[in-house]
């Protein structure tokens, strides 16, 4: 059967938006896992998932914090926060988990609250057109030595054997997608070392994680790559020259012989870079 193909770049294989964020995770969760990882989320800690979706990282949160620690994820979507409520209800973590509606750039929460924040794939300077002004926000509600962490999809391969259709699209990606193309350089989200340390936070790092696939490819990895080619891709593929487009399609085509998910060789990574800052500490 000829799997449904939604160009409408709002609408990818016709999936609910949360729908849309657990086929993305089944591949991406990996590098967030590592993220996840790191030290400062530590157990017994208080922190915050700003923007937190359907809220699949606030639980790999809650997981990590353990008992005795707890995590608030707010999300200005209510239909995406009583997704996280419903998904949550028969959740071992779901005593020490809290999700509510509400802004990050105005959030309901008093000064100092928190020992880390998580920003995940929303923060992006040109969609939010002061990105210091929202870390500041987020700094507020963070306890003095507490860490901000917001992590950016930085780069991917999904088309092996054919990077110049791939840079092509990627090009095209770069120059249609407003919060990409209508950043100026100093505050691309590559450059987060920059104006993460000019909203005040030390000790800004940043580390970067890796997630990778390869044939033969289950159902489950091939319908969250193929969605991501489409999430990438579907609104633009247009404006490739006739023959790349038309090796484009033949290539994510499941019922062409070019299929490139069906290759046995097939070969695809993604990679997240996780941007990290302290609060300075109180003078004694
Ligand atoms: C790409 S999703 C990422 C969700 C989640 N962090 C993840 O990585 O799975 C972006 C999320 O940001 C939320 N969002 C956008 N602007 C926001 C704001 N000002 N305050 C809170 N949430 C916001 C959207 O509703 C959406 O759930």
């Amino acid at each position: 059967m000829k799997r449904k193909r939604e160009t409408n770049s709002e609408n990818y294989h016709g999936e609910s938006y949360a729908d849309q964020l657990r086929l993305a995770s089944l591949l991406t969760c990996n590098a967030k896992k590592q993220a996840i990882n790191e030290d400062h989320f530590f157990p017994g800690s208080h922190g915050l998932d700003a923007a937190c979706g359907i809220g699949q990282h606030t639980i790999l949160l809650a997981e990590k914090v353990g008992l005795g620690g707890f995590v608030d994820g707010i999300d200005t979507s209510s239909e995406h926060i009583d997704t996280a409520c419903k998904e949550l209800r028969d959740n071992p973590v779901r005593e020490r988990v809290n999700f509510q509606v509400g802004d990050i750039l105005s959030l309901p929460f008093e000064n100092d609250t928190y020992d880390w924040i998580w920003c995940a794939d929303t923060l992006w300077p040109g969609a939010f057109p002061d990105p210091v002004g929202a870390v500041k926000e987020l700094m507020r509600v963070t306890k003095p030595g507490g860490v901000i962490s917001i992590l950016y999809w930085t780069s991917h391969m999904f088309l092996p054997g054919y990077p110049k259709l791939e840079a092509r699209l990627n090009v095209i990606f770069n120059e249609t997608t407003p919060y990409m193309n209508s950043v100026e350089p100093g505050m691309h989200f590559t450059r987060a070392l920059g104006w993460l340390k000019s909203s005040g936070l030390q000790d800004v790092s940043v580390n970067h994680y890796t997630t990778s696939e390869h044939g033969p490819l289950n159902e489950e990895k091939r319908s969250s790559i193929s969605f991501l080619i489409d999430m990438l891709y579907a609104g633009i593929h247009d404006k490739l020259d006739k023959r790349n487009k038309e090796k484009y399609l033949e290539l994510i085509d499941p019922d062409s012989n070019e299929y490139i998910l069906n290759l046995s060789d097939y070969f695809c990574f993604l990679n997240y870079a996780c941007f990290n800052g302290t609060l300075p500490r109180k003078d004694k």
